[in-house]
């Protein structure tokens, strides 16, 4: 008896210490270091410990980064941390930084913004992409060149623009980054410090509201659900015609308690219709081996009193959880095709 309680004591103890000393190091090895590296090296992720960066970014730059992400961009936004967490973190990484932290300065800096998307279009283009949506190639797929050490964050995306000052974007593109492919914008492309100042104003000028990755997910429903006024039986015939007709391959059909029941008290209410288009489907595997647990299409026709439905998962809703903007480009058209097949079964 004394020894179990001893072992319940000790069991308890080790709990409590554990939620006590959750330390930023922990938590930067469980969230962070699967991309950037356990220390700080980079990966999938842009380096970290590299002074040329920490020198440039304030502590509250890294925090803003944790809390927003770059959405739409492999970077997620943390939303599951509290600011202590966050803080914790950010004390960890600044703790690679060998001065102190740069100051936060939020004074604006007053170009001229069409002057700096013609600067922009010179000079940065060719690396952050059109709009400084960022290099291409970072995250799942797996598909950056190993020599390419870093794909060009996305500078016009809306995390970022919430996270750094009108004076930190200056500050990287006046001196650029040592030991990365960023280049000074001074030294490197000739720039005078004025023109610095109006591809700054362009940046800023792209900036939208904040939008929580949580208020997008609300307003996209998820199911799709249309009514049919056809008989369950009609609806599926409806549904398979047209899939067939987007040019879809009908895989098999089954009772939604398929595998559940014996085969003759499969439910005679519900239906699902399976097909699949196998070069969407190797397209979509590309970029995200994860899609594979959504495929192949389903659509589940369901009679209730008399009453017939169609409905499918909303690949929209889904793709808010892969934060990748190709991927969210694919899940967009699966949206649509959904839709179309639905509403053409149920017209
Ligand atoms: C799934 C991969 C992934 C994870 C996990 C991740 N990051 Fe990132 N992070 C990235 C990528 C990729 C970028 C570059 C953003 C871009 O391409 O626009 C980035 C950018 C950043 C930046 C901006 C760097 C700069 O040069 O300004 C900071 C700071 C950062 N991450 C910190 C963190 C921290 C701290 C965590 C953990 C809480 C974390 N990241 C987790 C992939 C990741
Ligand atoms: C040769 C490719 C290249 C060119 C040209 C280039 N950049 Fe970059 N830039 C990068 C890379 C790579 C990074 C990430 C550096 C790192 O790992 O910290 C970067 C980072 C940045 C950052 C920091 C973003 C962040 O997430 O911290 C800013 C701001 C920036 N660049 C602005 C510019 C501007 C403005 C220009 C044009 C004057 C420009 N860059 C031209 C490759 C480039």
């Amino acid at each position: 008896m004394a020894r179990i309680i001893s072992q319940i004591l000790l069991l308890c103890f080790a709990m409590v210490s554990t939620a006590m000393g959750e330390t930023g190091e922990q938590l930067y090895l469980d969230n962070c270091s699967i991309c950037h590296g356990n220390e700080g090296q980079g990966g999938v992720g842009i380096p970290l410990a590299l002074s040329s960066f920490l020198n440039q970014a304030p502590d509250e730059y890294i925090q803003r980064t944790i809390r927003y992400g770059r959405p739409g961009r492999v970077m997620p936004a943390f939303t599951h941390l509290d600011d202590k967490q966050i803080k914790l973190i950010s004390q960890f990484v600044a703790s690679w930084r060998k001065g102190p932290s740069p100051v936060w300065d939020e004074t604006p800096i007053k170009g001229n913004p069409q002057k700096g998307e013609a600067l922009y279009k010179q000079y940065c283009i060719s690396c952050h992409h059109a709009k400084g949506q960022g290099g291409q190639g970072t995250g799942l797929k797996f598909s950056r060149p190993k020599e390419l050490p870093i794909s060009a964050p996305g500078i016009g995306n809306n995390g970022f623009l919430h996270s750094a000052t009108d004076q930190m974007i200056k500050q990287v593109a006046m001196h650029g980054r040592k030991g990365t492919p960023m280049p000074s914008a001074i030294r490197d492309l000739g720039l005078k410090e004025s023109q610095v100042d109006d591809i700054v104003s362009y940046l800023r000028s792209l900036q939208k509201p904040l939008k929580s990755t949580q208020q997008k997910l609300d307003e996209e429903p998820p199911v799709l659900v249309y009514d049919s006024d056809y008989s369950l039986k009609e609806t599926v015939a409806n549904l398979e015609r047209a899939a067939v007709g987007m040019n879809f391959r009908l895989i098999r059909n089954q009772a939604l308690d398929y595998g559940f029941v014996e085969a003759e008290k499969e439910s005679t209410h519900e239906e699902i219709v399976f097909f699949c288009n196998f070069n969407f489907l190797y397209e979509a595997l590309k970029l995200d081996p994860r899609i594979g647990m959504f495929l192949p299409c389903r659509i589940t026709a369901v009679e209730r009193n008399g009453k017939v439905q169609v409905m499918s998962i909303n690949p929209k809703r889904l793709s808010h959880f892969f934060n990748n903007s190709e991927l969210d480009q694919a899940c967009e058209q699966m949206h649509d095709t959904y839709t179309s097949i639905m509403e053409d079964a149920t017209l």
